[in-house]
């Protein structure tokens, strides 16, 4: 099981008036275990008020470049995001997990592609990280990029992408969508709806085959540009999405329906080649909860369905699962679920954590 290894906080900065950049050192021995794919997320942890706090960060540095950077936009009230604005110093040591999420490039890539990306806000760090790695290993591929922001200066990263439109000025292109600024033309003006993208892509990709498309914002913008790209033509396993946050039901994570009438269920979960059983109470609300109540910990951050850390295989039994955000079709085809989401339909369950 991937577990919580102290970085020490290398640098920090203001990446715009609410939004801190954090670069996290990664020791030699290390660095094999922190190696990840770009677009992936880190689980980080810490303590407030006695209690353990988690939340998962985009990494958005360039595939093989160290220290890792992420971005956090401060949220008002965020326990995570407040801390790191306001009490996070360069030297401290937060808890990290390796690298983790399905939202990545291939490990495999070939050169000579076209990928677009619709960002909206935050959203940018995972497609920050996927188009400096693209442009800098793939010699012949190319990226265009729509950012959506209110304004330009609550616009984060915007000094990188202005840095990698320079290096790679024939590779690269970078539309900003300001919805709260005037803007000289229309294009540029508003949110990045279905119109939006269709105009967009009228404009920018006409006639080139789009290969892939990155999206990272909200969950509506993302179901509208989802949608808006297959109607235009896209394959649906072209369109790679990540939502930001989990999504939320009257302020609490999502979780699985917990059911007073049901039995207790026998769950068996297989963790580095290790064995460990308990019996899950029918009004337990997931799988993850009810290991923590019995001392078994396994592996989760966001808890909302979101980041797939807590992914796993059904290798016996059956489960049902509340909210899917973090898994693909074909992984749920081959019987891989979210633990966070997952409750026992059948009387006993085996979990395999170390199938990948
Ligand atoms: S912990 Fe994030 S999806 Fe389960």
């Amino acid at each position: 099981m991937k577990q919580f290894h102290p970085l020490k906080v290398a640098a920090k900065s203001n990446e715009t008036r609410d939004s801190v950049r954090i670069s996290l050192d990664v020791p030699e021995e290390l660095r094999a275990e922190f190696a990840f794919m770009p677009g992936q997320h880190l689980p980080i942890q810490i303590e407030r008020d006695g209690k353990p706090v988690r939340r998962t960060y985009s990494i958005c540095s360039a595939e093989g470049c160290w220290p890792l950077e992420i971005g956090v936009r401060v949220q008002p009230g965020g326990r995570f995001s407040e801390f790191a604005a306001n009490e996070l110093q360069v030297g401290d040591v937060l808890d990290v997990m390796p690298p983790t999420g399905r939202f990545h490039l291939p490990q495999e890539r070939d050169d000579g592609r076209f990928h677009i990306g619709f960002a909206s806000g935050s959203g940018i760090t995972p497609i920050l990280s996927i188009i400096a790695s693209i442009l800098n290993t793939e010699p012949s591929s190319r990226f265009a990029l729509f950012y959506g922001n209110r304004e330009q200066n609550t616009t984060m990263f915007i000094e990188d992408l202005f840095a990698l439109k320079n290096h790679y000025p024939e590779r690269l292109q970078v539309h900003f969508v300001f919805s709260r600024e005037e803007q000289e033309f229309d294009i540029a003006g508003g949110r990045i709806d279905a119109d939006k993208v269709a105009e967009l892509h009228r404009r920018f990709c006409a006639g080139v085959d789009v290969d892939a498309a990155w999206i990272c914002g909200p969950e509506s913008m993302i179901d509208t540009v989802t949608a808006a790209l297959l109607d235009l033509g896209m394959e649906d396993d072209a369109v790679h999405s990540e939502r930001f946050g989990a999504p939320r039901k009257g302020g609490k994570p999502a979780a699985a329906k917990a059911d007073a009438g049901k039995d207790a269920a026998r769950i068996t979960v297989i963790m580095d080649g290790h064995k460990k059983s308990f019996d899950m109470p029918g009004t337990a609300a997931n799988i993850v909860d009810a290991a923590a109540d019995q001392g078994v910990e396994l592996p989760y951050s966001c808890k909302g369905g979101v980041c797939a850390t807590c992914r796993t295989h059904v290798r016996k039994g059956e489960v049902s699962m509340a909210i899917n955000y973090g898994l693909e079709p074909w992984e749920v085809e081959k019987g891989f679920v979210l633990a966070c989401q997952s409750t026992p339909v059948s009387d006993e369950v085996v979990l395999d954590y170390d199938k990948s």
